[in-house]
């Protein structure tokens, strides 16, 4: 069984579909990217698979997490699925995070929202801080998101999606705000979540993203996805013309 299996996935956003038919598994301890261009649905699998969709969304298909299928699943069992077994990380860390609290407390209420009695909130916080690289973590942790670099941010958004050891970690587009190095320090932690037997689902258009992090790719074009493999093999032997086509930009 794989961790994740999504078969024959469709969207709508009211009248407009936006899915077609999308098929793919995630295996336990693997990287797989979701890539294309803007607009072909990347995020939309992503908030499909955490159950953030907005109220217009209407889904068809079947998306199963450890065999069991989330799209019968009452609202109340996913919020218990959601920071638990799966964490999310989104582009852009200054949106995600709160200027109003430290950088510590967001981790910590990251990891409350699912052990509301642990008394170990700021240990475990501190814990995956430093499990996602972040220097001087017990300083740091005393911060507000503007004394934080980019990169920073970034780690600590990791470290909130991380703190609850979910299996699945969900990245959507997690570098694209960040400059290049940071970008390949972000890229190399991801290696190492997924080296510590995580699995990631990464979404990016950027095929540079793809050849730092990937295991295996599905490539998605207007809602349908047009070749899927491992990396190797994407980069080896594109067979779509569109595959190429992106290839081409790196
Ligand atoms: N809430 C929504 N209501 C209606 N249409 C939407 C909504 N969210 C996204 N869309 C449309 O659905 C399509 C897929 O969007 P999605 O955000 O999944 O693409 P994407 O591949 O992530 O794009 P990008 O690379 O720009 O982030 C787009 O045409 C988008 O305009
Ligand atoms: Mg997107």
């Amino acid at each position: 069984m794989s961790l994740l299996e999504i078969n024959d996935l469709s969207l709508w956003y009211g009248d407009k579909r936006v899915l077609y038919d999308v098929s793919f598994t995630l295996e336990e301890g693997e990287v797989l990217c979701i890539v294309g261009e803007s607009g072909s649905g990347k995020s939309s699998i992503l908030y499909a698979t955490i159950g953030l969709l907005p109220s217009n969304a209407r889904l068809r298909g079947s998306i199963r997490f450890k065999g069991v299928e989330l799209l019968e699943l009452p609202e109340s069992r996913k919020r218990k699925i959601r920071g638990r077994d799966m964490g999310m990380v989104f582009q852009e860390p200054s949106t995600y995070l709160d200027p109003l609290f430290t950088a510590g407390a967001q981790i910590e209420e990251a990891y409350r929202a699912h052990f509301p009695k642990a008394q170990d909130a700021r240990q475990r916080a501190l814990e995956a801080a430093r499990l996602v690289g972040i220097p001087k973590a017990e300083e740091k942790l005393k911060m507000y998101p503007h004394q934080l670099s980019g990169g920073l941010k970034q780690r600590v958004c990791i470290a909130a999606a991380l703190v609850c050891e979910p299996a699945l970690l969900l990245a959507d587009e997690p570098t694209t705000a960040l400059d290049v190095s940071v970008q390949k320090r972000i890229l190399s932690l991801f290696r190492r979540i997924r080296d510590m037997g995580k699995s990631i689902l990464l979404v990016t258009h950027d095929f540079g993203v793809v050849a730092e992090v990937a295991d295996r790719v599905v490539v998605l074009k207007e809602g349908k996805v047009v070749e899927s493999g491992d990396v190797y093999e994407i980069f080896d032997s594109p067979k779509e013309d569109y595959t190429k086509l992106l290839l081409s930009a790196i």
